[in-house]
């Protein structure tokens, strides 16, 4: 695992965004894992700057997000997809077709997660993830207990986590239930960068320092894979 401290978010969304514009140079045809959360959008507004010069950045990218709520409409302000249009899908040359989320309101979300599954396989497999870090360890959605080896599922989310989530939501109505890519689906990208940024995380960051891996701390699993890059402020 390889660490880059920064002196502050705005230079660690610049480092965030230098690593996914040069890995779209260097494959045009690259499919991207993407998060969402508060960390990400300064890397996505300088990614969006760059790509309004060179305006074909994302023509032949493949992009999924790594966690979608449960019933919620992708209309809905408060949706991950929602929060992907806003923050970069409106603003690139994506083609729609080629940017996937986990759909929260499939008729039987067990079905939905399998598919979503299958489609990663046929898009070639993730070959850059990057990933948020909750306060409590997670990636994704996958909260502290989850097995290292799971796959996309649905997922109730903790308290915790409906907590620091429960701005997107005006109306008091915080999801339950979230469909997230597993620990399993993450670590098999080829490569992963983890962004940490935000206040509340310095035992996250402790503790994922310190080393030692256990399911009670999902990015630890991270420690498993050879290809991490984390950086935090
Ligand atoms: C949510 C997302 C995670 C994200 C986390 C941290 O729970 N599902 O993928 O990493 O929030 O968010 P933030 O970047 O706002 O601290």
């Amino acid at each position: 695992m390889n660490w880059e401290s920064f002196p502050s978010p705005d230079a660690l969304s610049d480092r965030a965004a230098q690593l996914l514009l040069d890995a779209i140079r260097t494959n045009p045809r690259i499919v991207l894992g993407l998060p969402t959360g508060r960390t990400p959008v300064g890397m996505y507004d300088r990614v969006v700057r760059e790509c309004e010069r060179a305006y074909h950045c994302f023509r032949d990218v493949t992009t999924f997000n790594l966690d979608e709520y449960v019933g919620v409409a992708p209309a809905s302000p408060g949706s991950y997809f929602a929060f992907m249009k806003r923050h970069l899908f409106d603003r690139v040359d994506l083609d729609p077709a080629n940017a996937h989320l986990p759909n929260g309101m499939a008729a039987d979300p067990d079905a939905e997660c399998i598919r979503y599954e299958n489609e990663i396989r046929n898009a070639g497999g993730l070959e850059l993830t990057f990933l948020g870090l909750g306060r409590n360890g997670h990636i994704g959605f996958n909260e502290p207990g989850t097995p290292f080896d799971a796959r996309t599922r649905v997922v109730a989310l903790t308290e915790s986590t409906r907590h620091a989530n429960a701005d997107l939501f005006p109306d008091g109505h915080v999801p339950t239930h979230a469909i997230t890519m597993g620990i399993g689906t993450i670590l098999d990208s080829k490569r992963i960068v983890l962004l940490v940024a935000g206040s509340g995380k310095e035992d996250a960051v402790a503790r994922l320092r310190s080393g030692e891996i256990s399911e009670a701390f999902p990015a630890s699993a991270l420690w498993k894979h050879e290809d991490v890059v984390v950086l935090s402020v």
